[in-house]
């Protein structure tokens, strides 16, 4: 699998998601953020808007919860039409248990690292996960600046990958733009969302396109 990019639709028109979710058809996946107001101080939307989303769009939706309690809730997000749900292990009471129920109800299982959550712990965990995805802002809100400081994990993780022979897809989530998703694959990711370089370009569609060139440059 090559590079993947990944909308996020935060800083879409909420009035309008099916409309906003048409104006990205070259997107490989529509990323979701799903946020509760506890485990982040923002809120979003649940899992009747990820079932509307999913009957609106024949893009896979990539679902990230930003959500306390999530073993609870993680399957519900299944059910709903995700094709690919991620947990923050933050937030998740057994991870393994968590990824498993996720993959037995059909869906990608991943996993969230805030910025300071080491990888280390999880290198024996990675063959259980779809994907890890590496936050490069804190989580809560679209537009903020990326931070440098985890592309050495995001390094670490790649090699982890390798190590172990796994096909686990890296992925990076917060500021990600023109301006720095070269770092993010040279680094090692192979996902990138973004949200505020897709939706505040003239041409969403377009930017995809030039992320995609610039990840595979
Ligand atoms: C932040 C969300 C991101 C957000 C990214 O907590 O997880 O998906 O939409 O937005 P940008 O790309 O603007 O940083
Ligand atoms: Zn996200």
């Amino acid at each position: 699998m090559g590079v993947q990019i990944t909308p996020s639709i935060l800083n879409a028109d909420f009035a309008a998601l099916g409309a906003e979710v048409a104006r990205i058809p070259g997107a490989d996946w529509v990323h979701v953020d799903v946020m509760d107001n506890h485990f982040v101080p923002n809120l979003t939307f649940g899992a009747t808007m990820v079932e509307a989303l999913a009957r609106s769009t024949d893009l896979p939706l990539d679902v990230h919860l930003m959500i306390e309690d999530v073993d609870r809730h993680a399957a519900g997000f299944v059910e709903a039409g995700a094709g690919s749900v991620t947990f923050h292990v933050e937030a998740a009471r057994a991870p393994v248990r968590l990824a498993r129920e996720i993959r037995s109800a059909g869906a990608r299982a991943s996993m969230a690292l805030r910025p300071a959550t080491p990888v280390e712990p999880y290198e024996d965990l990675l063959g259980e996960l779809d994907m890890l995805l590496l936050m490069t802002v804190e989580p809560g809100f679209g537009g903020q600046g990326f931070l440098e400081l985890v592309l050495p994990k995001l390094r670490r993780a790649r090699a982890m990958v390798e190590r172990h022979g796994l096909q686990t897809w890296l992925q990076v989530d917060g500021g990600v733009s023109l301006d720095t998703i070269a770092q993010c694959a040279e680094a090692g990711a192979d996902v990138f969302v973004a949200g505020s370089a897709v939706y505040s370009a003239d041409d969403p569609d377009r930017m995809v396109a030039d992320l995609r060139a610039a990840a595979e440059a």
